[in-house]
């Protein structure tokens, strides 16, 4: 089923913490909303799900608005951060729940929830209370509730944030599994880049109740329209620079920075004059200060952290800037602390971004 938001305001209090939001999900896919605490995500959710009420616009499932029908209506299946079980039904018991709620027969309801339950491999725990499984099996539990009922929607707040790294990783795979195999439309909301660059078909990076850019994954990651967009998803560094003139979209420009010069490529128009320029630790080189060229910057080294198949630098250039540096291949470790060097970013991996 494809998901288009259309000009959605969400308002609480009339404040309107979503204001004219568009999106399309297409069908069988998995989109992650990406941000910060406040941005706006779990809001955002709650609208598709029915559980706030929406103060402008249209969301369509289909070709239906569903924008003013009330939750029980839309057919969607939730998962939440706190799994959200019914704490006095057995495993089964809560399942089943959706199911009894649209008057499917008994046979029926054993059949789909035993199935269920055994393609998580929690086929042995039907009679138990959730409290007697762990944080991992009662996610499963959650996310086979919210599936049973085969909805046309799943919607999943922050749903792997209450578990251990490793658990996280189980229960992320079990998701991933899940979605391709229902073929379902998802809508995933997380906080943590690592998840989302990992489970989606698409993300949308959201900045106070906006969607600051919307792609894939690698898209995201390499190309980030914004300063925010690039320090949200994973380490980049940001360096302030001056363009001479006027640059069009995709086009590679050289760029002044102390005295010295940097190429990059522009994701987006920009005029001539101040700019930032974003690029990722990976894709800067490091060699002796002697070496260095116009193409180079000069830099110090202020910190190391030896990481085995890589090292990490610290260096600061001449005006101050601090950034990061991973370097790897052979010798990777031969700077130390307090070594002058010159630094060579990848003019074909770097951005020109607006300030
Ligand atoms: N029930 C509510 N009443 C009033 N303001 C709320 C309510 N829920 C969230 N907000 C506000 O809306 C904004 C977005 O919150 P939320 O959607 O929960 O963000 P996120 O899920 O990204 O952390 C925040 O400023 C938050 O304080
Ligand atoms: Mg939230």
């Amino acid at each position: 089923m494809r998901i288009a938001i259309d000009r959605l305001a969400v308002a609480y209090d009339d404040r309107r913490v979503i204001d004219g939001l568009s999106l399309t999900i297409d069908p069988g896919t998995i989109f992650t909303l990406l941000g910060p605490s406040g941005c706006g995500k779990t809001t955002l959710l709650r609208a598709i799900a029915g559980f706030v009420p929406v103060a402008a616009g249209r969301i369509l499932f289909g070709e239906t608005d569903v924008a003013r029908l009330p939750a029980h209506r839309r057919n969607i299946g939730m998962v939440f951060q706190d799994y959200a079980l019914f704490p006095d039904k057995t495993v089964f018991e809560n399942v089943a729940y959706g199911l009894r709620a649209r008057r499917t027969d008994d046979a029926a309801v054993r059949r789909r929830v035993g199935e269920a339950l055994d393609r998580v491999g929690l086929g042995a725990f039907a009679d138990r209370l959730p409290a007697a499984l762990s944080g991992g099996q009662r996610q499963r539990v959650a996310l086979v509730r919210a599936l049973v009922i085969q909805p046309d929607v799943l919607l999943m707040d922050e749903p792997l944030s209450n578990l251990d790294s490793k658990l996280r990783h189980q229960v992320r795979e079990t998701i991933s599994e899940l979605q391709r195999e229902a073929g379902i439309t998802t809508v995933f909301v997380t906080h943590d880049q690592d998840e989302a660059l990992a489970m989606s078909d698409r993300i949308g990076v959201m900045n106070a109740g906006r969607l600051e850019q919307v792609g894939a994954p690698a898209e995201i990651y390499r190309t980030p329209h914004t300063a925010y967009v690039a320090d949200f998803i994973g380490a980049a560094n940001i360096l302030s620079a001056d363009l001479a003139a006027p640059a069009a979209a995709g086009a590679t420009v050289r760029l002044a920075i102390g005295g010295r010069h940097v190429g990059a490529v522009c994701p987006q128009p920009l005029p001539a004059g101040p700019v930032r320029i974003v690029v990722r630790p990976e894709d800067i080189a490091m060699a002796p200060a002697d070496g260095a060229t116009d193409e180079m910057l000069s830099a110090r080294v202020v910190r190391r952290h030896y990481l085995g198949a890589k090292t990490g630098y610290a260096v600061t250039l001449t005006d101050g800037t601090r950034i990061t540096i991973d370097v790897s291949g052979p010798d990777h470790d031969r700077f130390a602390t307090g070594d002058s060097v010159a630094v060579r970013i990848d003019p074909s991996r770097a951005l020109a971004i607006a300030p």
